[in-house]
């Protein structure tokens, strides 16, 4: 391991209101290092990297940035050191567009500056191009999915042309073909003596790049080994402190009558295009493709929240579904991949966003029973391992992946004949990951149809009865779990079989 240090972090604690986050964490980056930190949600990786980016305080613990020790530093200050971040939920100002965004992170604008518009755009498109996706400068960032966000921060970060990168879940939403990309830059990184901390619960990601892994449980460092000496398993119990079975544990369902189907589905509006499936009750089917190519545009037309004249067959019989309200009122459930905007109310408490899209169940008279309300939020608690002392804590004191189990209780609690999932593992650790899975399939079990949105094909491949393969906006070909593999869906998803991965299947 290189000796120069550029981050030294020792006992370093904090808290929240009478929760411990830290309770002494310890951690080193040295130059041209990938140091993966990795823990179950609710650890506190999010936490440290807060407090090395200046926009949290520790409450003890000492802090060394670039040789120099630190005590309460600003983000401004640890800009200037040398750090950035790509942080787990992107933060990006919706109606700005994305050259602005970029450029607001790179620019200290001082008294007088004269804004150079085309140098802007040009930055915006160079740095674009780096991190490989092809996403217009000039375009607003409210109008970007979320993966398309998550790439302009990460785009940010790059061009900060930071010492040390530290790197929040970088490739949650992101499919192969961006995180490969994404994985070239930091080969590059690494060479030009970036320190940078990777945090993910992908874990085959943490194994093929990190040179060192730490440990996180309970706001503690509890091991840091050589990415070498450690392999997946034992990866999972160092940080659930226990072995875990299998991963999928998809199970054969007997399929029952065609629950949903739609024939030629067009949404001009979102650029869809002779879309035709259906899936069954008790079916699980999955929906793969490449960021921007259509499933999320899919699942919103589907669920009302976008409109559009292809009728939609439920149990056969074609409707009109022009509202969430409605799409519920049909037995429909969706839970979408941005939190922030379409699912958890932060301010709110867990019981009441858990109630939020089935209110009649916890009501009577048409009044909202706060007793059972809440009863239901500490059974969902309890049942989906959420980390809260409470169900009435609000949803913004959770960590991200303990968010995405709350927004996937809400749409447990309408019971639902046909459930939408868009990333519904997305920032969950592998314990709890394991779980939903397990959810999943006891729903499918129960007869729901379910439409399974991911961008991780182990997932797809390893949950689903078929896999329905999109490529611009439209569904590109459909395959079957038996004869469904990594490089088949690929190929569709490209077009054409793609080069870099059948490289990196042969290495
Ligand atoms: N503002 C806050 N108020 C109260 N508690 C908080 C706050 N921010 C974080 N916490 C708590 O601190 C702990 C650590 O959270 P943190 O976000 O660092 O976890 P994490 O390891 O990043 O998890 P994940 O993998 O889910 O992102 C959690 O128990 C969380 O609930
Ligand atoms: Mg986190």
């Amino acid at each position: 391991m290189p000796t120069n240090l550029l981050l030294r972090a020792s006992a370093i604690t904090k808290s929240f209101a009478g929760v411990h986050a830290l309770k002494g964490v310890s951690f080193e980056l040295a130059e041209g290092e990938v140091h993966a930190l990795v823990g179950e949600n609710g650890a506190g990786k999010s936490t440290f990297t807060r407090i090395v980016t200046g926009a949290l305080k520790a409450d003890s613990g000492e802090l060394e940035i670039c040789g120099q020790k630190i005590a309460h530093h600003s983000p401004q200050q640890a800009r200037a050191l040398g750090v950035a971040a790509i942080h787990q939920q992107p933060l990006l100002f919706p109606h700005l567009t994305v050259a602005e965004n970029i450029a607001l992170s790179l620019e200290n604008g001082e008294p007088g500056w004269s804004v150079n518009w085309k140098r802007r755009y040009e930055q915006a498109r160079e740095l674009l191009h780096r991190v490989g996706v092809d996403l217009d400068p000039k375009r607003l960032a409210g109008s970007l999915s979320m993966a398309e966000q998550q790439i302009v921060e990460i785009a940010k970060a790059i061009g900060a042309q930071a010492k040390i990168l530290l790197m929040d879940e970088p490739t949650a939403l992101l499919t192969d073909r961006e995180v490969d990309q994404l994985f070239r830059l930091i080969g590059q990184f690494r060479q030009e003596g970036v320190g940078m901390v990777y945090i993910s619960h992908r874990l085959e990601e943490i194994q093929k790049i990190a040179d060192r892994i730490t440990v996180l449980r309970d706001g503690r460092t509890i091991a840091c080994k050589d990415a070498a000496d450690v392999d997946r398993g034992g990866l999972i119990e160092l940080m659930v402190g226990r072995s875990l079975a299998s991963i999928f544990p998809k199970r054969d369902v007997t399929l029952g009558e065609t629950a949903l189907e739609v024939r030629n589905l067009n949404n001009p509006r979102l650029g869809l295009h002779d879309i035709s499936f259906s899936v069954k009750r008790g079916e699980i089917l999955g929906m793969a493709g490449l960021v921007g190519s259509g499933r999320t545009e899919l699942a919103r037309t589907l669920f009302g929240l976008s409109s559009c004249s292809s009728p939609i067959y439920l149990n056969g019989k074609p409707v009109r579904i022009g509202s969430p309200a409605q799409a519920i009122g049909m037995g429909m459930g969706y839970l979408p991949e941005d939190r922030r905007q379409h699912g958890l109310i932060l301010e709110m408490q867990l019981d009441e966003n858990i109630s939020m899209a089935s209110l009649n169940e916890v009501s009577r008279w048409g009044m909202v029973q706060r007793g059972k309300e809440a009863r239901q939020g500490e059974e969902y608690v309890r049942e989906l391992r959420i980390k809260a002392n409470t169900a009435s804590v609000a949803a913004q004191t959770l960590s991200g992946g303990n968010q995405q189990k709350v927004a996937l209780a809400r749409w447990l609690a309408i019971h639902p004949q046909i459930m939408i999932l868009d990333e519904p593992t997305q920032g969950v650790d592998v314990g709890s990951k394991s779980e939903i899975h397990e959810l999943i399939v006891q729903m499918a079990e129960r007869g729901v149809a379910i439409l399974l949105i991911s961008s991780e094909l182990p997932e797809v491949l390893g949950m689903c009865d078929r896999i329905a393969v999109f490529r611009d906006r439209t569904i590109a070909g459909t395959l079957l779990r038996d004869e469904a593999t990594q490089a088949g869906i690929m190929a569709l998803a490209f077009g054409h079989a793609d080069p870099l991965l059948q490289e990196a299947e042969q290495a």
